[in-house]
Order: C-alpha cells, then structure tokens, then sequence
C-alpha cells in the first residue's frame, strides 16, 4: 500500500544501498511511484497479493483503514508471511479513540477528524488541501473508510507477531 512512492523515496535518500519494493492497488500511484526512486513498483491488492520473496522490513503505512473493518484481522494475519525469520514489520494508521458502539465510533472518528482539521488548518493551506482534511473527516465519520482503535486491532496481531 506504498501510495504514490514518497515514504519510498525519503527511505531511498537516506539509504541507497536498500533494495526497495512497492506494491499498491492503484495504477496511477505506482506510477507516480516509479519517479520517486529507483526500486521494482506494481499494481496488486495487497489482500491477495503473492510473492515468494521474504523481506527484512515490510511497511504498511496509513493502509489498514482502507480495509473494511471485517477484512483488516485476515491482511493483518498475511503479513508475517512476507518476512525473513529475521525480519520485522512496521504498520502505522491513524486510530480512533475507543468505542464500544457505531454511534461512539462516529464521536470517535469525528474528534480524530476535528483535531485533523484543526492542524491542517494551522498551516495556512490552499483551499484543495482544506477539502481534503473535510473530505477525511467525512469518510471517517459516514463509515467509507474504517479507521478503528488500537484496542480493537491489537488482537488482531497478537497471534501472529511474538513482539
Ligand atoms: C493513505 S494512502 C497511504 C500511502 C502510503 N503508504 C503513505 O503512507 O503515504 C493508502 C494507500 O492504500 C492503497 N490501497 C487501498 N486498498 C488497497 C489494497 N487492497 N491493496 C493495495 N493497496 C491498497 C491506496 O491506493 C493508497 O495508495
């Protein structure tokens, strides 16, 4: 779920001699990606995707909230697949506030999104980046994307990740 290549093309800069790899499900991105730096980029699902390589490092960052709530647990389980015994995986999203109901998980994802705007807004931003803070809070609060709380996806990794 590398997006567009940027987290890609930092890591390239401070680190050339990395091999790196990128995968995501949307064209464009991947394409975009390719300019970021050197390194093999493809279109797949991450949900499916196979490969027999196994790596050092496996990133998935701000990915799992594109994931329906009821397909996060089985993405999390493959992860571990992709890793050399030695290897290790690091997975950042942005999460709610717990809650224990779809109305808390609105409240939730509503506060996230507040906070969201609100630093946006402190920078001084053209008015598209404006839309797209609004247009984060709005997806997160209407349920088209599936942030949740480290309480609910801790379980998930706990059996398939011994750190
Ligand atoms: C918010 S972006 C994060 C991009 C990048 N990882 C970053 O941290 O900047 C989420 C990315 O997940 C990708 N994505 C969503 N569902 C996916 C899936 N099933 N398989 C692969 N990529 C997916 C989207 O195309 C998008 O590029």
């Amino acid at each position: 779920m590398c997006g567009p290549g940027y987290l890609l093309g930092a890591i390239a800069q401070q680190r050339p001699d990395l091999k790196l790899r990128g995968v995501d499900i949307s064209e464009d991105f991947i394409e975009h990606a390719k300019t970021q730096c050197l390194g093999t980029f493809e279109v797949h699902d991450a949900r499916t995707w196979n490969t027999k390589e196994q790596f050092d490092v496996v990133l998935c960052t701000a990915g799992i909230h594109h994931l329906p709530y009821g397909q996060q647990s089985a993405f999390i389980e493959r992860l571990p697949r992709l890793l050399k015994p030695t290897g290790f995986c690091i997975v950042a999203d942005p999460l709610l506030p717990d809650y224990s109901n779809e109305l808390e998980r609105k409240q939730s994802a509503a506060k996230l999104g507040y906070e969201y705007l609100q630093a946006t807004l402190a920078t001084d931003p053209p008015a598209e980046i404006v839309t797209a803070a609004l247009d984060i809070l709005y997806d997160d609060v209407q349920g088209d994307e599936w942030k949740t709380s480290l309480e609910k996806l801790l379980p998930s990794y706990k059996p398939h990740f011994n750190k």
